[in-house]
């Protein structure tokens, strides 16, 4: 026998028996709201759900993409699975129905059902009932989230609405997250543009700024930097030397050798560079790495003369990457150092301009840089990165 019908759910206000972990549940999701992993979030709903009605299984579907996140109840937890290759519009799929109808599809008996379509893993799984939902953001339909029973039998109003509630939560999520990658996407727009303005006035750095930026993500990832540190990283590494723009470009681009009072100025650069993005809030966090990158360990460096961990820990990585960078790179006053010598100098530069745990694990990655640059006789003066 068939059981599958459209709901118009919500209707029913009825809290369940467990009400207190309604509670929970709903004050778990008002705080986890704001973050950008959507998986974390629908792992969190499923075991509140869990607890509330005992679902076995509960699938992402968004409208455009063909990825499907699934969770599958195996013993105490629930495992979290990709599905590619997903289609949402799958013309006999279920999920189009529910979508097409903008209500919630509920199936008792997916083996009695006839009319549609399922994806492989229900039969591999063992569901016998589900509840698709359309995830709603204003007028536009965003995707589908369905949960799933292994037990067949009735689903109650009671269930229906706790679901109802789900849905939403989940369209909130997953539009809060798409709005926040977008936010972060016009961030990075803005940092390209400002790192872009450097070259212009410093054409000897081009490219200096993102190879920094690179190097030091990947040196970063080895101490298990990650998020909004990760991000902070990459701001102040695509920065750092946005002060430049304050100095003359006659002593930026001088061919000689710089007099005192002109070194005087080029080192001027990490606080005009603080100065200038301190402006923008977003790139708060930046501003330790932009002033803090010709600190040297030793306490020699400028312009606070901060030694050891008083200097943040990304501007010491960026300082490291930096003068790397710097040295195998052709510059007004002096040809590229060769990939060996550069790192020569920083092995010996360990413990006095680096820190010594940071520069070791550059030299440890160095192997995976490709960069190639024109050997250099010695003798050439390196003081002015
Ligand atoms: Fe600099």
């Amino acid at each position: 026998m068939q059981k599958s019908t459209h709901l118009e759910i919500g209707l029913d206000t009825s809290i369940p028996d467990a009400s207190p972990d309604l509670i929970e549940l709903l004050g778990d999701t008002r705080g986890i709201l704001s973050s950008l992993d959507v998986g974390s979030l629908l792992e969190r709903l499923a075991e509140a759900l869990e607890s509330l009605i005992r679902i076995d299984g509960l699938s992402l579907k968004l409208v455009g993409v063909t990825e499907e996140l699934l969770l599958v109840k195996r013993g105490e937890e629930f495992k979290r699975e990709i599905i590619y290759g997903s289609r949402i519009m799958t013309p006999s799929g279920f999920a189009q129905s529910a979508l097409i109808n903008g209500t919630p599809l509920l199936i008792e008996d997916i083996a009695a059902e006839s009319r549609f379509t399922f994806p492989t893993y229900v039969k591999r799984e063992g569901f016998n009932a589900l509840v698709a939902v359309p995830l709603v953001s204003g007028t536009r339909q965003i995707g589908l989230v369905t949960i799933y029973l292994r037990r067949s039998g009735k689903i109650s109003s009671n269930v229906l609405a706790i679901i109802s509630i789900v849905a939403s939560v989940t369209a909130a999520a997953v539009e809060n997250s798409q709005l926040l990658r977008q936010l972060e996407k016009n961030y990075f727009s803005t940092v390209e543009a400002l790192a872009a303005a450097i070259e212009v006035k410093d054409p000897y750095t081009r490219g200096h700024s993102k190879r920094v930026t690179q190097f030091a993500i990947a040196l970063a990832e080895r101490f298990g930097v990650s998020g909004s540190e990760m991000r902070t990283l990459q701001y102040g590494a695509a920065l750092h030397d946005i002060g430049k723009i304050g100095i003359s470009g006659k002593i930026l681009n001088k061919p000689g050798k710089l007099s005192d009072k002109e070194f005087e100025v080029i080192k001027e650069h990490p606080i005009i560079g603080e100065r200038i993005i301190s402006r923008v809030d977003f790139l708060e966090s930046a501003r330790s790495i932009v002033r803090n990158h010709h600190e040297r360990f030793d306490g020699t460096g400028y312009p606070d003369g901060l030694r050891d961990e008083e200097i943040p820990f990304l501007a010491r990585i960026v300082s490291v990457v930096d003068f790397f960078d710097a040295l195998t790179s052709d510059r007004p006053y002096r040809k590229a150092y060769s990939f060996e010598q550069a790192l020569l100098l920083i092995r010996e530069g360990i413990g006095r301009e680096f820190d010594p745990m940071i520069a070791k694990e550059f030299l440890a990655m160095s192997s995976m840089l490709d960069k190639q640059a024109e050997p250099l006789g010695p003798g050439m003066a390196i003081s002015r990165l």
